[in-house]
């Protein structure tokens, strides 16, 4: 069987782009978990649902189908319920609230259920935030990729001016930092290196490097 991956990190520290280009060279599935909370909050948001309603939220989970169907542009396009929310996800509300239904330990439960059911025939290059901890602890390749908060504010900044979003640098960096402390401090999964993580720090390498030494290493443990 081939073995999984798993990539985890905070926001903008490139795991995204290093796992697709990871799950590429391997010829593996690439699943972006991050993504799936943010679907989930699309849902809640776009039917009026109370954030706070925590049985509601994991009800919801429980009902919600959530797919992933790579294009042939190389990007990854998210169905919720049939319905494609690639773009939708990524709209600064959902970025804003998406921490809040992530800690949620129902909805956790739900979405963790799914990714090991996605992950159980192997050949999968996961990221997240708990892969390496708490979704796929045995799987044999763990990466945690980390960078400044300023570097982190930079590219995700200039992703969204890119996709054509009026935001500062400055609401970008206090946005992070708020996901950050966030995701950190939950009591379920919160964001932290798995032990036996190898940890990559990316302020200073393009993707490419990064996807490199990834490769180098599987290679060598394999
Ligand atoms: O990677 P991202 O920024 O798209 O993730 C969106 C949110 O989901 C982020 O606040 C952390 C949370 N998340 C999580 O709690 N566990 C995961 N495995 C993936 C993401």
């Amino acid at each position: 069987m081939r073995d999984n991956v798993a990539i985890d990190g905070p926001a903008g520290a490139g795991k995204s782009t290093v796992a697709r280009q990871v799950a590429e060279k391997l010829g593996y599935l690439y699943i972006d978990t991050g993504a799936m909370y943010r679907a989930l909050t699309w849902k809640a948001l776009s039917q009026g649902l109370n954030l706070a309603d925590e049985e509601g939220l994991s009800a919801l989970a429980a009902s919600t189908s959530l797919e992933f169907k790579p294009l042939a542009s190389g990007v990854t396009a998210v169905f919720c319920d049939g319905r494609d929310v690639t773009m939708e996800i990524r709209s600064p509300e959902v970025s804003q609230k998406v921490s809040r239904v992530a800690a949620i330990p129902g909805v956790r439960r739900e979405l963790v259920k799914h990714q090991r059911k996605m992950a159980a025939g192997g050949g999968v290059v996961m990221d997240g935030r708990d892969i390496g901890t708490y979704v796929l602890p045995e799987a044999p390749h763990k990466f945690f990729l980390t960078a400044s908060l300023e570097e982190r504010a930079r590219r995700r900044w200039r992703e969204l001016v890119n996709q054509g979003q009026g935001v500062t640098m400055e609401q970008v960096r206090e946005e992070i930092a708020e996901r950050d402390r966030r995701d950190s401090q939950r009591s379920v999964a919160p964001l932290r290196p798995a032990p036996d993580a190898v940890v990559i720090d990316t302020t200073n390498l393009s993707p490419e490097e990064v996807t490199t030494h990834i490769l180098c290493i599987i290679r060598q443990t394999s």
